[in-house]
């Protein structure tokens, strides 16, 4: 029989998010919506262990599960969404430290990233010419004549936590004739000479995540920052995002059950109006598809996550949980936004912070036609 009762471990870590996201994270929302990036709120995170939920403890993490993961992004996603990014992409970055690095490394990079030192992990794949076919990315390192580093040059865009990341996880050419296959992938220390921020993007939500571009210099990168041997960089951003889409479901269904659930709030103040407009089976109706669209995304994002900690392939499983949660969650908050009217356009409402928060899970770590790529690949290929 399928078992669809989260371990004790899982509610622990589910409820350890939950907790801190009502009684700290909920009062300090609005500011970050106003665009404060959520600095103290992430290092509380990390105090949590909330940094590494997949990590090892003993490294500063919690050794959880993918689906305690997406339960805890999902209940911080709910309070706050930027915060649940910068936690997200934090957490994707160790996984991957964890997967792909050596003892070293992992040493060096995980108990400060983790702690909350290093304030966020950053990911830097997406360049101003290359963002869905991320394998034709320009950005190149080349290794010195003494092959003691690489010398790194290019641009990166859209860079999560660019600026106030503590490592960023940085994929470049080593050969830049092979495609996917010259991809290498570098854990680069931003005090570095040649590591520039540039722009700071102004979005229409996540206002308190940070959104940057980066420029890379002749960016001298020691040889033993390059996580796994040349070559594997596109593996590991695939791999990467074979769990990140998963969280960014959790994300989108999280942000959908705020308005769903401040729409709800208001149900008993909208009688009088639906008794008079007589709409008062298209509400109830409504809130019923809402709810039943984000139960079975949420037991999609589950599933892959569970196929995750069974160590199967669930490249097609994460892109259908994406693409669907993600669209169910644009489909709720722009029915939240009919329901709760003009009141949603006030900057402040909770419904209208959902709207604009929900639209770029549809585009961020693969937008929506690359997940249909992705799952339509992999089921010509009978996977
Ligand atoms: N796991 C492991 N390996 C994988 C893989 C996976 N999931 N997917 C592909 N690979 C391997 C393939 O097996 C292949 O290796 P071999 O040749 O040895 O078999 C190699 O990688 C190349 O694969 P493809 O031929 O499928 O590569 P492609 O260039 O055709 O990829 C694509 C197409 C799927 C659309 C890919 O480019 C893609 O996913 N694009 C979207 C990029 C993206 O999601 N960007 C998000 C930016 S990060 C972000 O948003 C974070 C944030 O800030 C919130």
């Amino acid at each position: 029989m399928m078992d669809f009762q989260a371990s004790d471990d899982e509610l622990r870590i589910q409820t350890l998010a939950r907790d801190y996201a009502r009684s700290t994270l909920a009062e300090r929302a609005d500011a970050h919506n106003r665009g404060a990036f959520p600095t103290e709120s992430v290092r509380d995170l990390a105090g949590l262990g909330l940094m590494g939920i997949k990590s090892p403890v003993a490294l500063g993490g919690l050794g959880g599960t993918n689906v305690a993961y997406c339960m805890a992004i999902r209940e911080i996603a709910q309070v706050c969404a930027s915060t649940a990014v910068t936690m997200a992409v934090t957490n994707m970055v160790g996984d991957m430290i964890m997967k792909f690095g050596d003892e070293a490394q992992q040493a060096r990079w995980l108990p400060p990233l983790l702690s909350g030192a290093f304030t966020a992990g950053s990911f830097a794949l997406s360049e101003p010419g290359a963002g869905s076919d991320a394998a034709s990315l320009s950005a190149k390192a080349v290794l010195s004549e003494d092959g003691s580093h690489y010398v790194l040059d290019g641009t990166k865009m859209w860079i999560t936590s660019g600026d106030v990341a503590g490592v960023v996880l940085v994929m470049a050419k080593t050969q830049p004739d092979w495609g996917a296959k010259g991809i290498s992938a570098f854990l680069v220390d931003p005090k570095a000479a040649g590591f520039e921020v540039g722009r700071h993007e102004q979005k229409m939500g996540l206002k308190g995540s940070s959104t940057v571009s980066l420029r890379f210099e002749g960016l001298k990168v020691p040889v033993e920052d390059r996580l796994g041997p040349e070559g594997i960089g596109f593996k590991v951003a695939m791999t990467a995002l074979d769990g990140g889409r998963c969280g960014i479901g959790a994300q989108a269904l999280g942000i959908a059950q705020s308005a769903l659930d401040a729409v709800l709030a208001e149900l008993p103040a909208r009688k009088g109006a639906d008794r008079a407009l007589q709409t008062g089976q298209a509400t109830s109706f409504r809130v019923a598809d809402m709810a039943t669209r984000m139960e079975a995304a949420w037991l999609m994002v589950q599933r892959a996550c569970a196929l995750h900690d069974a160590g199967v392939r669930m490249s097609r499983e994460a892109a259908m949980a994406k693409v669907f949660a993600t669209e169910t969650a644009g489909f709720v908050t722009r029915t939240c936004m009919t329901l709760a009217s003009a009141s949603a356009l006030q900057h402040d409402s909770r419904v209208g912070r959902a709207y604009r928060d929900a639209r770029v899970a549809r585009i961020y770590e693969g937008t929506s036609e690359v997940q249909r790529i992705v799952i339509a690949r992999e089921l010509v290929r009978g996977l």
